[in-house]
């Protein structure tokens, strides 16, 4: 059935566009402590692969190269990760860099932060990355502020992603990258079929043991499979203002990383 205007999507759910970000906020508020663990035992591990390559396609500048006149130098890098949850990505994104790069994680849901601030203490990174809430479809940074903008299995939590690649837009400085890593649609024959199975008889059990709640991860699988499929995505991100706009599926599709630039 056609959604009005002021509808869109939470999971299989039809929901005012008003009401989708308080049920998004419920859901992680919910899991934030577990986040972390049921993504290992969700993806069996791959998301830390899937990260990898969006870290690898960041490219953060670490020192510069012998023999050129910024030899020994560490040039400055401003990493926005919106939806940044607990900081997997913008721990990777600094591992990966040079002392020059700085991460803010920017999300919408305080309890997210406050896990990711913890785990910042613990690997004595305090210095290199801030929390800082926000929402990725009206973000409280200027225009041209970052070198990269990168958002991970976040952005189809937000309510109007149209508005959320404008932003990601503006806050990136002329020649600035962004990629959106996300789940997209399978589409390896068989592989499917049994990625259903498993999405949808065994996500949601082993959500309800680890984290008590077996709606969050109903609504996780559910809200993949509403998601653009990637040429969808493309000519959202064109209208976005991206250029040089590509997409590379991994894992069969399972998920899709989006990539652009500002020009
Ligand atoms: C599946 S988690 C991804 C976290 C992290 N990027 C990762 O890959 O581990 C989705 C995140 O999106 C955040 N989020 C949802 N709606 C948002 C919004 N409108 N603005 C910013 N963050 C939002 C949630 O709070 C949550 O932390």
């Amino acid at each position: 059935m056609a959604k009005a205007n002021d509808e869109t999507h939470f999971g299989y759910e039809t929901v005012r566009l008003a009401d989708k970000q308080g049920l998004v906020d419920d859901v992680f508020h919910s899991v934030a402590r577990r986040y972390d663990l049921m993504n290992d035992l969700m993806s069996g591990g791959l998301h830390r692969a899937w990260k990898d390559a969006l870290v690898s396609a960041v490219h953060p500048p670490t020192k510069g190269r012998p023999g050129r006149l910024d030899e020994g130098s560490e040039r400055a890098f401003a990493h926005l990760d919106l939806a940044g949850g607990t900081g997997d990505v913008a721990f990777r994104v600094i591992e990966a860099g040079g002392s020059g790069v700085h991460v803010t994680v920017c999300d919408i849901n305080a309890e997210m932060l406050a896990v990711g601030r913890e785990r910042a203490a613990e690997r004595g990174l305090d210095d290199r990355v801030s929390f800082e809430q926000g929402n990725a479809e009206a973000l409280p940074y200027g225009d041209r502020s970052f070198d990269c903008v990168t958002i991970a299995f976040g952005i189809r939590n937000v309510p109007r992603i149209d508005r959320a690649l404008a932003e990601a837009h503006r806050v990136l400085k002329i020649g600035g990258h962004f990629l959106c890593l996300e789940f997209s649609s399978v589409d390896v024959p068989g592989l499917d079929r049994l990625y259903d199975l498993y999405s949808f008889q065994v996500i949601p059990r082993i959500g309800a043991t680890v984290t008590g709640d077996r709606e969050a991860y109903q609504y996780l699988v559910e809200s993949i499979r509403k998601f653009p499929k990637p040429k969808l995505f493309v000519s959202m991100m064109e209208q976005a203002g991206f250029r040089r706009v590509s997409f590379t599926p991994m894992t069969g599709g399972v998920v899709a990383l989006h990539s652009g630039w500002k020009l």
